[in-house]
């Protein structure tokens, strides 16, 4: 049997900050095990003039799933990581073009980090190795791994949207993306809408042919393209809610709870949903003192300028709406800025009337899916979600779909949640329950790796 290869550029190693791909293929891993190779940054600092060789992959024993990952000196690093993939791809990704630092050095440091994960991959490798790449800091993985004479089939799956063709524009070498993606041998995304975004940047080569099966012949390769919508390990997330703690009732007072959670990062729209919250204590007089709003914001990347900009301006928001509305015995936002405990929010999204998953651009968002499956099915909350999260594909025809841009129309779909009977709220739960642990974290693997064992032929890396 083949052995599974998973490459990303974070991996669970100590508490550092996680995120969805994390928590995604942790609980790949540990059902399937295999091998996970992510990147660390190396402390020393550097001096040399040249950038350092790849020395290999270091072991981290100890789980059910082996781990190694590659060292990368710490300046290369920064202009890897805060530099091409967090101050070009992800805001190119998420539609703030905006927000793009196209300085040559950090793409040159984001081809020589591939190229030195390449090499050191490269090593590790064996012959009838499934190799599966994840998300945005590795594009041109697979194509240095091929010029190192790699023919193992290699799988690549985006977390995050696919950027419009448009917005690829604006890349000082636009036209690589695509190059880079035609050396898998499958490419996954999570929506029907990315999988439109990348067959559109592959039209803009005038190599590119487009196969009847769906695929693209791009030079010598082929590539498929296709949706898998990621999901969460939904039964295990379900018990960890049924057994969580009740509430102490100090944590929100007498009122109905909103709940919001996720990382610090300007794509979630957390400005726009503090003021659709304070658009709501404003028009709707008797739901002050009676509905309180909990948003967890786990700090993230936060040496990168447009991540600073936007804690401040959340300090500010939320202290604006509870200085207008507070009062002795209530705080309208509860904002906690920082990391919690998986138990502990599970219980959260469990107690809490209204999950609000709300992001102006997202991959899937997990969130959105862990707050259905925390849910008592005999009396749920309802979910307010975004149209342009990921989950909408799945989840937005029973969920309570908002534009996230729109205050008035956001604090509307609020309230209509917040009264919303019994009968209908178990009828909308109901069929996104079913979607949840029907499409859950082991689907969307198994989904990804059959069809790569397909493409490759013969390959019984799954038997
Ligand atoms: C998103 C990305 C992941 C990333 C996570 C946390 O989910 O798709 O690739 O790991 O955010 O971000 P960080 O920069 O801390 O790894």
């Amino acid at each position: 049997m083949s052995r599974l290869v998973v490459v990303s550029n974070r991996m669970p190693l100590g508490d550092k900050p996680s995120g969805g791909l994390v928590v995604a293929l942790k609980d790949t891993m540990e059902e399937r095990g295999g091998l996970w190779v992510g990147i660390t940054r190396e402390d020393a600092s550097f001096t040399g003039a040249e950038m350092p060789r790849s020395q290999g992959l270091e072991n981290h024993p100890g789980g059910p799933f082996e781990r190694k990952s590659c060292s990368i000196e710490a300046s290369l690093y920064d202009d890897y990581y805060l530099g091409y993939a967090n101050s070009v791809l992800w805001p190119l990704c998420h539609g703030r073009t905006d927000l793009l630092d196209l300085r040559l050095s950090f793409r040159e440091a984001y081809l020589e980090v591939n190229r030195q994960l390449a090499d050191a991959l490269a090593r590790e490798l064996r012959p009838d190795d499934v190799v599966w790449v994840h998300d945005y800091h590795l594009f041109p993985l697979a194509d240095a791994l091929r010029r190192k004479g790699v023919f193992n089939p290699i799988g690549f799956f985006l977390h995050i949207p696919f950027p419009s063709s448009a917005n690829v524009g604006a890349l000082s070498n636009a036209g690589e993306l695509a190059e880079w993606l035609s050396s898998y041998d499958l490419v996954g995304l999570q929506t029907n809408r990315d999988v439109a975004s990348c067959l559109e940047v592959f039209r803009t080569l005038k190599e590119s042919e487009f196969l009847m099966d769906g695929s693209v012949r791009y030079r010598d390769r082929t590539v498929d393209l296709k949706s898998f919508p990621i999901g969460i390990e939904a039964s295990a997330f379900q018990k960890i809610a049924q057994n969580a703690e009740p509430l102490p009732r100090a944590a929100h007072g007498p009122q109905k709870l909103i709940i919001g959670a996720e990382r610090l990062d300007y794509s979630k729209g957390l400005p726009h949903r503090f003021k659709a919250f304070g658009h709501l204590l404003e028009t709707r007089e008797e739901l002050r003192g009676e509905v309180s709003f909990v948003q967890i914001a786990s700090p993230t990347r936060e040496d990168v300028q447009a991540y600073r900009e936007i804690r401040e301006q959340l300090e500010q928001l939320s202290g604006s709406v509870n200085g207008r509305f507070s009062d002795i015995n209530y705080t309208p936002i509860q904002y906690i800025n920082r990391m919690i405990d998986r138990n502990r929010l599970a219980g959260l999204y469990r107690h809490a009337q209204v999950g609000l998953v709300t992001p102006l651009a997202d991959g899937m968002n997990l969130v959105a899916k862990e707050y259905v499956a925390a849910q008592d099915p005999s009396d749920p909350g309802v979910l307010v979600l975004s149209n342009f999260a990921g989950a909408a594909e799945q989840l937005g025809d029973h969920a309570l779909t908002a534009n996230p841009y729109d205050a008035a129309q956001m604090a509307d779909c609020i309230s209509q949640a917040l009264s919303m009977e019994r009968a209908e709220r178990i009828e909308r739960h109901s069929a996104m329950l079913e979607n949840v642990l029907n499409e859950d974290v082991d689907w969307w693997a198994s989904s990804f790796l059959r069809h790569l064992e397909d493409k490759s032929m013969g390959t019984d890396f799954l038997s």
